[in-house]
């Protein structure tokens, strides 16, 4: 986690915050963009040590998140043959789903300039594209923290391209969803609510995006063709396992 932290605290992360003021003012562009003049995967893309950062980051607070998934959700994953992890990232956590279920064939699918830093593996598949365009095929697809990064339209364009990838339903197939599902109920602490809401603002300085509501979840899903879905919280319900199936 203390990776995360360090780049959360990274001044090319904080910086942004300062815009929130000018941001509200207009409708062109993020508070990332309006501070830096390009978008924080933009800035990944040209510069290796924020991109080795921002990477290394996303990794450690995956490591911690998915050693719980493995362990107490595995019922998740079992009986799988193949997964792919779109925007996959460094790949954690493909390499902690493939240790804990060695028969499943895992695939790191990122843009070609993530996938172009992976080690070599003789067990996970690495291939670079772009989700918008294809996705490989699989039983299964994983898209941990990534929808929260785009708007609607935009989740629903992924979550079509993932639905074309997947096996059919009696096969097996699904999409596994981790991301935040905003809770304003009494049931939720508040510490959790704290935290969520959190995420979401920083969803909204750095991406212009947001974490979701199970009613907005439920519309994305419904809109990319879903006919239905489970909700799993982890973490008392700082993030969830949304399980969809086609
Ligand atoms: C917030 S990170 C999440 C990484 C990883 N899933 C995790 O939770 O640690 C978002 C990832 O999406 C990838 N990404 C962004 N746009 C993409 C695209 N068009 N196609 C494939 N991957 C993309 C980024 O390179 C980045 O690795």
């Amino acid at each position: 986690m203390l990776v995360y932290v360090l780049m959360e605290e990274e001044p090319a992360i904080t910086l942004p915050w300062n815009s929130l003021c000018a941001w509200f003012k207009q409708t062109e562009s993020t508070c990332f963009e309006m501070a830096h003049g390009k978008s924080v995967l933009d800035l990944a893309s040209q510069h290796p040590e924020f991109n080795n950062l921002y990477n290394e980051g996303m990794a450690s607070n995956t490591l911690s998140l998915m050693t719980v998934v493995v362990r107490d959700y595995s019922e998740t994953f079992r009986g799988l043959r193949s997964l792919v992890d779109v925007g996959g990232g460094t790949g954690t956590s493909t390499r902690i789903i493939s240790e804990a279920f060695p028969h499943m064939k895992c695939t790191i699918f990122d843009l070609p300039h993530v996938v172009a830093t992976l080690p070599e593996s003789t067990t996970i598949d690495s291939i670079g594209g772009d989700m918008f365009e294809f996705i490989p095929q699989a039983d299964v697809i994983l898209l941990k923290l990534i929808l929260h990064n785009w708007n609607d339209a935009d989740c629903v364009k992924i979550l079509k391209r993932c639905k074309e990838a997947i096996s059919s339903k009696e096969d097996g197939g699904k999409e596994i969803i981790l991301d935040i599902v905003l809770n304003d109920d009494d049931m939720t602490d508040d510490k959790t609510k704290e935290t969520q809401l959190f995420y979401n603002m920083i969803m909204m300085v750095t991406l212009g995006s947001k974490e979701r509501s199970e009613d907005e979840w439920h519309k994305i899903f419904t809109d990319a063709g879903f006919t239905e879905y489970k909700i799993k919280p982890v973490f008392g319900g700082v993030r969830s396992i949304l399980e969809i199936y086609p």
